[in-house]
């Protein structure tokens, strides 16, 4: 019987989510930072029925996948896990998620692809959102330790490059000349809570997100700032709420850019800080460019793009031969939607602000027998009964599913197949050096006898 603290020796035999899992004394094992074929001993954390945690005491046998981790933070911060591995592995690793994933939970046939990596494995994040701790004169600014709410100091993010490190020791020591007090978790206080910025094409948006009215001064932070950066714009976001969501509602333009301009994929585009955006643009392109590729859109009559965002993949989709809908629930994202469909001249896009719970069925009522396609690109809960039930009534003749969650995409496409062949399914490595994989299913609906 295993027990806290025991150590055992251990062999990595698969991949399972963020870490390997192998057997020990009857047990599955599941320990972190470990290659699939290495060997070592391990202490074990912690133990629940036949499942038990542990953590490498010490490797035995080596795995000739296993690298020096580039971040010297890798392991003690909470953001990667996969950075003890080679780019290969990693990819393979992402590969047999999605598999795995979709054959025990959705019990899908159908063949997952190799994924497709990234050009740039580290610097490739455009958007960082990170905590702001510590005591007033000595803020931290960093990312959680592994497991914990403890901010650990790494002066920026090697996923987001040399802009984040600017910006980050720009910022710090901003708040330690004016005395701007970190916000502290256990009782509420403090003034700031988050830094979170985006970096596109050479313009950064950056949001203070504040606990209450911001009484500092920001113009030696934008004095600052303008050494390093050409183009930049300044945020305050308002949260006074006592829980873990990093931005409140109200966010104030304070001074330089409002937005970011740029053109990707030949669609021009305006990004406010609170949209949504792909946090990897080389990975997002290859993403979008395939989906095209994906439906046959000559007899379309009918596109709806659920889940649109600032609508770029409406926009790469859409066509003066039929009408678009994007719904998006954000009303800041649906805004730089409706300026996206403006600057394209793009006359046939219809934005639509609200759940696409709801809103997909009245489309779908309005365009009652229409030639329909559907791309749906959910938050990690996926889409759920519902959502799935509306699109197998409305029948749309394809549907592209772009998934940030390949559990809660097994769980639909296991809904879905009664009506549908899974035909594609093709793994992205939109997060390097993470667990987390972005993939893209495309759906067809079955002839009926
Ligand atoms: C994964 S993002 C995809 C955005 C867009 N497709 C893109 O590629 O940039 C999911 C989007 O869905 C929006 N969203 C979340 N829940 C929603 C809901 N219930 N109804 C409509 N939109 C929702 C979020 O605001 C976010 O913009």
């Amino acid at each position: 019987m295993l027990r806290v603290n025991d150590i055992v020796e251990y062999t990595a035999e698969n991949y399972s989510n963020a870490e390997t899992v192998g057997h020990a004394d009857g047990y599955s094992v599941f320990v972190p930072f470990v290659a699939v074929g290495e060997r070592a001993l391990v202490r074990i954390t912690y133990v629940k029925g036949s499942v038990a945690y542990g953590e490498v005491v010490r490797l035995l046998q080596v795995s000739p996948h296993r690298v020096n981790a580039p971040c010297k933070y890798f392991g003690k911060c909470g953001g990667c896990s996969l950075m003890h591995l080679d780019y290969a592995e990693q990819l393979r690793f992402k590969r047999d998620k999605v598999a795995a994933n979709l054959a025990k939970i959705g019990k899908i046939q159908a063949e997952v692809l190799p994924c497709i990596g990234s050009d740039k494995t580290v610097g490739y994040r455009n958007k960082l959102s990170l905590p702001v701790r510590g005591v007033r004169g000595n803020v931290r600014v960093g990312m959680y330790k592994r497991n914990s709410h403890q901010v650990i100091q790494t002066n920026g993010c090697l996923l987001g490059g040399d802009w984040a490190n600017l910006l980050v020791s720009d910022f710090v020591r901003y708040c330690n000349s004016l005395g701007v007090a970190p916000y502290n978790e256990r009782d509420f206080t403090g003034d700031v809570r988050h830094l979170v910025a985006r970096f596109v094409d050479g313009q950064l948006l950056v949001t203070v997100v504040s606990n209450g009215k911001f009484g500092y001064d920001f113009a030696p932070f934008a004095e600052l700032l303008s050494k390093h950066f050409d183009r930049f714009g300044l945020f305050v976001n308002i949260n006074t709420l006592r829980n873990n969501v990093i931005m409140g509602d109200e966010t104030q333009h304070v001074c330089g850019l409002e937005y970011i301009e740029s053109e990707h994929l030949g669609v021009k585009f305006r990004l406010q800080p609170a949209s949504f955006f792909q946090v990897n643009d080389g990975v997002k392109n290859a993403i979008y460019t395939k989906v095209r590729q994906l439906l046959d859109l000559a007899q379309t009559e009918v596109l709806v793009d659920c889940f649109s965002g600032i609508g770029v993949l409406t926009a790469v989709l859409a066509s003066d031969r039929y009408d678009a809908y994007a719904i998006e629930i954000e009303p800041s994202a649906t805004y730089d939607a409706d300026q996206m469909a403006q600057l394209n001249g793009l006359t046939r896009i219809t934005n639509i602000c609200g759940d696409v719970t709801e809103q997909l069925p009245r489309v779908i009522a309005a365009n009652r027998g229409k030639c329909l396609c559907v791309t749906v690109d959910p938050p990690r809960k996926g889409l759920g009964d519902k959502i799935c039930r509306t699109l197998l009534d409305a029948r749309p003749d394809a549907i592209v599913y772009i998934s940030c969650d390949s559990a809660t995409l097994a769980r639909d496409l296991n809904m879905l197949q009664c009506d549908y062949d899974v035909t594609y399914i093709q793994p992205y490595d939109m997060f390097p050096q993470t667990d987390q994989v972005e993939t893209v299913a495309s759906l067809n609906r079955r002839q009926r006898d």
